[in-house]
């Protein structure tokens, strides 16, 4: 999805590439219609894990890990990410994805409920990905400011939807989203931007 397709397209010309291993999953992606969080939010992801030395990354849903190898990219052996998925192809898929990109990070696949897997999982986390079924999103607020490090991120995919959360429209998963986002704008313990990239992405430092 994205939300404004024209600057889109400009700024996929002028970033810099992905690598080739990632290039042939975008395609692959691009073709079976799967979202995965694409190039320039990768890139943004890669920068954020460099830019804090994020070390414990947490995924709430990974598919076929994606947007974990960016995250392995940019810290490589320093990185412990957690992903999860319930599809258990997805994670068969991840673990040939990181091994066809040589990546050095240690990797950790749950499998079953994202919120669930955060809940149980120890110890807090420098980054977290949100990136699962759009209804949960006003769910992920509390979990993550527990699970997060002062100073952590929470990153969300999808929060202006193809446009539809100021468009009137009032889906279930549109409302979700708007409600996420009112939620978390009000919340003391986030400080919050919303990055127009894609389908819309927003950053949440948890103070
Ligand atoms: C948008 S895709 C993830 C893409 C991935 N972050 C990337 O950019 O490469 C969402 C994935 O989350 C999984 N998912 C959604 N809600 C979930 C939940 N509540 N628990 C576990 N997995 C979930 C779906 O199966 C799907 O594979």
């Amino acid at each position: 999805m994205k939300t404004y397709p024209e600057l889109d397209n400009y700024l996929k010309r002028v970033a810099l590439k992905s690598p080739e291993f990632l290039v042939k999953v975008e395609r692959k992606a691009a073709h079976d219609d799967f979202p995965i969080i694409g190039p320039l939010c990768g890139q943004y992801l890669f920068q954020l894990a460099r830019m804090i030395e994020a070390r414990r990354i947490f995924e709430l849903g990974s598919g076929f890990g994606y947007s974990a190898c960016w995250f392995s990219l940019a810290r490589g052996k320093e990185a412990e990410i957690h992903l999860t998925d319930r599809d258990p192809e997805n994670k068969k898929k991840a673990l040939q994805l990181f091994s066809a990109g040589r990546l050095k990070s240690e990797f950790v696949y749950h499998l079953g409920d994202a919120l669930g897997e955060l809940n149980k999982a120890r110890g807090k986390f420098d980054i977290i990905l949100n990136d699962l079924d759009k209804i949960k999103y006003p769910d992920v607020i509390e979990p993550a400011w527990k699970k997060l490090r002062k100073g952590g991120v929470l990153v969300t995919d999808n929060v202006l939807w193809s446009g539809k959360v100021y468009s009137g429209v009032n889906d279930s998963p549109t409302r979700a989203i708007r409600k996420f986002t009112k939620m978390i704008y009000s919340h003391p313990g986030f400080r919050s931007t919303i990055i127009p990239i894609r389908d819309g992405l927003m950053v949440s430092l948890r103070v």
